[in-house]
Order: C-alpha cells, then structure tokens, then sequence
C-alpha cells in the first residue's frame, strides 16, 4: 500500500489554490526531499497532509485512509524557532511536552509516557541533552529534540519542515544523516522539504519539486533538467552539474542581470 496517494489533488489556503492537479504516489521506506522556492507551497502541503488544510479537490489518503487531524500515524516536525518561554525548558521536557500531541503542555507522564521519551531521545542520540535548557542548545542539537518530539508516537511517516535552514553545511550534513539513519531503525517514509537539493542528494531517492502552482514527483534524472522544470515555472529553468552538485538557475539570468527573484535560485553559483 502506498504512503500517500494523491490524484488530481488541488490544496490551498481559504478560496486560493496553492497546487493544484497534483498526482503522485510515495512507497514505504521512500525519503523524498522536497522542493521548491519560498511560497511555492512546501509547508501547505504538509499542513493538508496533517488534515490541518482541507483538500480542495481530488483524493488525497494517507496509507489506504483519507487525511484527518491528529493522524498518529504521521510525526511532524516544523520549522521552529525557541519562544522565549521555552528557553529555560529542559531537553527532556521538550520532547515530553509533545507526548501524545500535547505540545507545549508539560503533562505528568507515566511509565509508558517516560519509556517513550527515553526511547525518542536516545534514538536521535539526544540523551545528553535531556538535562540542559533549550536556551543553551546549538542549532543542530534543537534538531534532534525536535526530531525526537516527531518520532515519539512511532509514526510511519515523518513529514520535516526545512530543518536544514539557518544550519551550516556541517550541521546539514549531519541532520541529514541522522534523519536518514532513523529513518532505517524505524523503518520510516521520509517526507523532508528543503531550500537546496544538494545536502539531499545522496540519502534521498525521489523529489518532489514545487513550483508554478504544479508538483513533479520524479528521480533526480528524471525532475532536475531544464524541460521539466522550464515547463513547471513556465519560464526558462537551466540545470548545470557541477562534479557533485546541481544548480538550479533561471535562464535568463547573465552576469549583467539580477535575478528577477531571488526566491527562484535555489543555490547561487558562486
Ligand atoms: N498562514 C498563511 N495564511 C495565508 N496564506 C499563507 C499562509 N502561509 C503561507 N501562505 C501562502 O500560501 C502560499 C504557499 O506558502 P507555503 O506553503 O508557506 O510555501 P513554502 O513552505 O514552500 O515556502 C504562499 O503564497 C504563501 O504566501
Ligand atoms: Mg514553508
């Protein structure tokens, strides 16, 4: 049975379509990265998959069920900036105040509740951080606390909003392994979104590219090329490989020129 399944799905805000037409399936034990500059709709789509957005239009299931809130079946993982009231939370407090869905509540937890929270965190690798306050953290280690908060249901499938933004490449990197190898002791479908496909391209298997109010859901041959993206955003998209690396560029862009958008350009050439 597929993760998720989606025909001729439309998804949007209010009256306003953000995606529409989209069809696509993802298969257990896939990480897909997502795709796409600001605004193109990576974090609508994950607000509908979690049944917080309605569909629009079209059929959307979540392994063989229609999308509904609270889906304990799903972990989720925001993009998230410490409020000033969690600064001095404790790491393990975090974590345990998304037991069972009651983020930011700071229940009393029984035995099974504590069991599930000293099993998040040394799964993430995290169990030194139980003890110090959110505000002493480093970028990389709130990471792994959230990544703890988003594995604690046991879910099947983790849908994670940007977590490499605002990390360096290092830290990238590291987040990145570390979702992939959680991933496999969990035996999870990934879902990440992300501003650059680089630091995914070698633990991810497909991407879902988003733009001109479009999905492409494809191997990194068959969606990163200048066709397929040049047809999405209905402007001229050039793709150049670099050794490793994949640039992203808008065609039209030359050393005279500024980028019509910056928000277009998913890494600068430098
Ligand atoms: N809370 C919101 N209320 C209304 N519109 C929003 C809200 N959040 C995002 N949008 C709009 O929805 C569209 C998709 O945004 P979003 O899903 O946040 O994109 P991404 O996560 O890819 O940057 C954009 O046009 C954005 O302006
Ligand atoms: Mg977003």
């Amino acid at each position: 049975m597929a993760v998720l399944e989606l025909r001729d799905v439309m998804i949007g805000r209010g009256r306003r379509a953000v995606l529409s037409g989209v069809n696509a399936a993802v298969q257990p034990g896939e990480f897909i990265g997502v795709f796409g500059p600001n605004g193109a709709g990576k974090s609508t789509l994950f607000a509908t998959l979690l049944g917080l957005l309605p569909v629009m239009q079209g059929e959307l299931s979540v392994l063989g069920q229609p999308v509904r809130r609270g889906n304990a079946l799903i972990g989720f993982m925001p993009q998230h900036r410490v409020q000033a009231l969690e600064v001095r939370l404790s790491g393990w407090d975090f974590v345990a105040s998304a037991y069972q869905g009651q983020r930011w509540g700071l229940p009393l937890l029984g035995r099974a509740g504590r069991e599930a929270v000293q099993d998040a965190l040394a799964t993430v690798g995290a169990e030194a951080l139980a003890r110090r306050p959110l505000g002493s953290l480093s970028g990389g280690e709130r990471q792994r606390l959230l990544l703890a908060q988003a594995i604690l249901g046991r879910p099947r499938l983790l849908l994670l909003d940007e977590p490499l933004i605002s990390l360096d490449p290092r830290y990238q990197q590291a987040v990145v392994e570390l979702v992939a190898r959680v991933q496999h002791e969990r035996n999870l479908t990934v879902l990440m979104s992300a501003h650059e496909l680089n630091p995914l391209l070698g633990t991810m298997n497909r991407v879902m590219y988003l733009g001109g109010g479009q999905a492409a859901l494809g191997t990194v041959a068959e969606v990163i090329t200048g066709p397929v993206l040049s047809k999405l955003y209905s402007a001229p998209i050039e793709v150049i490989r670099h050794g490793q690396r994949i640039f992203v560029v808008n065609g039209l862009t030359n050393s005279s020129q500024e980028a019509p958008h910056d928000a277009d350009r998913h890494d600068a050439l430098v």
